[in-house]
């Protein structure tokens, strides 16, 4: 039922015509707040299912879900669903503890992408420490892997954590981008772009595929989006606010388009009499 790999087909909006700078960007959707919404009133409405059917619809090319320890949105049993009635591959984001492996294991979703947790944070802040945490989550690393699930960890753009989580065998980062989401239009944020952009040429350098998330918004996608060694966005809470005001298939297919614009070279004219070789390609 779910289709085996997020790096074959998908993302309608966002198809590779063989033009895009670095490959096709792939946006999986975090429907985390779906659930928000329905646990305020303890019902079954609104239903995460439905909205990640409407993101296979809209053309997202993964689900992405966040089970907490504390299961304050999404639940045991919509992962269940997920994995059994969507026909999308789900990315299970989870703390590295014996009780998710478990869970993991048993449903054995397309992805797990191992997160930091704690139970008075509001989301999840800031990335794993691989460096110091090394000795715990080297057999969460193995057993997934062997599970032939992959396995990606949400980290800083911090070289020495990139290094770190490639010492442990994981074939996957998330760089998370709420540092530059949160930071104020001007040097400071591109000054974090900057951190986003090495750390994700560092983690091709390593042979990491780099994927990233967290904040990200119609503002904030556009700069991420270009770089081109990012193979991969994860975004919820923004798509599901949006989807208030403009809906929930007409927001992801917004971001859809501006991920595919920020990923297509444009051809900037140049003066008759300049060589061939110096047409500029930008973004
Ligand atoms: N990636 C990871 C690893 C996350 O933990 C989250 C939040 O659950 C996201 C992406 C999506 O973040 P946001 O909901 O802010 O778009």
């Amino acid at each position: 039922m779910v289709r085996e790999s997020m790096s074959i087909e998908g993302g309608a909006a966002n198809r590779d015509d063989g033009r895009a700078r670095g490959g096709r960007l792939r946006l999986g959707v975090n429907i985390d707040h779906v659930a928000t919404l329905r646990n305020a009133r303890a019902g079954s409405r609104p239903e995460p299912l439905r909205a990640a059917r409407l993101a296979a619809a809209a053309g997202a090319d993964g689900i992405t879900a966040h089970l907490r320890e504390d299961r304050r949105h999404i639940g045991d049993e919509d992962i269940e669903r997920l994995r059994r009635e969507i026909d999308l591959p789900l990315n299970l984001e989870m703390a590295a503890t014996d009780e998710m492996l478990a869970i993991a294991l048993r449903h054995r979703p397309h992805a797990v992408c191992l997160v930091p947790e704690k139970r008075t944070e509001v989301t999840t802040e800031g990335g794993l420490d691989v460096i110091g945490g090394r000795a715990h989550l080297a057999p969460f690393v193995a057993a997934l892997g062997q599970a032939g699930i992959r396995v990606s960890l949400f980290i800083e753009p911090d070289p020495a954590q990139l290094d770190a989580a490639h010492r442990l065998g994981a074939p996957v980062v998330e760089l998370h981008t709420g540092s530059y989401c949160d930071a104020p239009f001007g040097p400071e944020r591109d000054h974090r772009l900057e951190r986003l952009r090495r750390a994700a040429a560092h983690a091709q350098a390593l042979g990491l595929e780099c994927h990233a998330g967290h904040g990200l918004c119609f503002e904030t996608v556009t700069p991420v989006a270009a770089i081109p060694t990012i193979r991969e966005l994860n975004i919820g809470h923004f798509l599901i606010g949006e989807a208030i005001f403009i809906g929930l298939e007409a927001a992801i297919r917004q971001m859809l388009a501006l991920m595919a614009a920020a990923r297509t070279p444009t051809v900037v004219p140049t003066p008759i009499s300049a060589p061939l070789s110096e047409v500029e390609f930008r973004s």
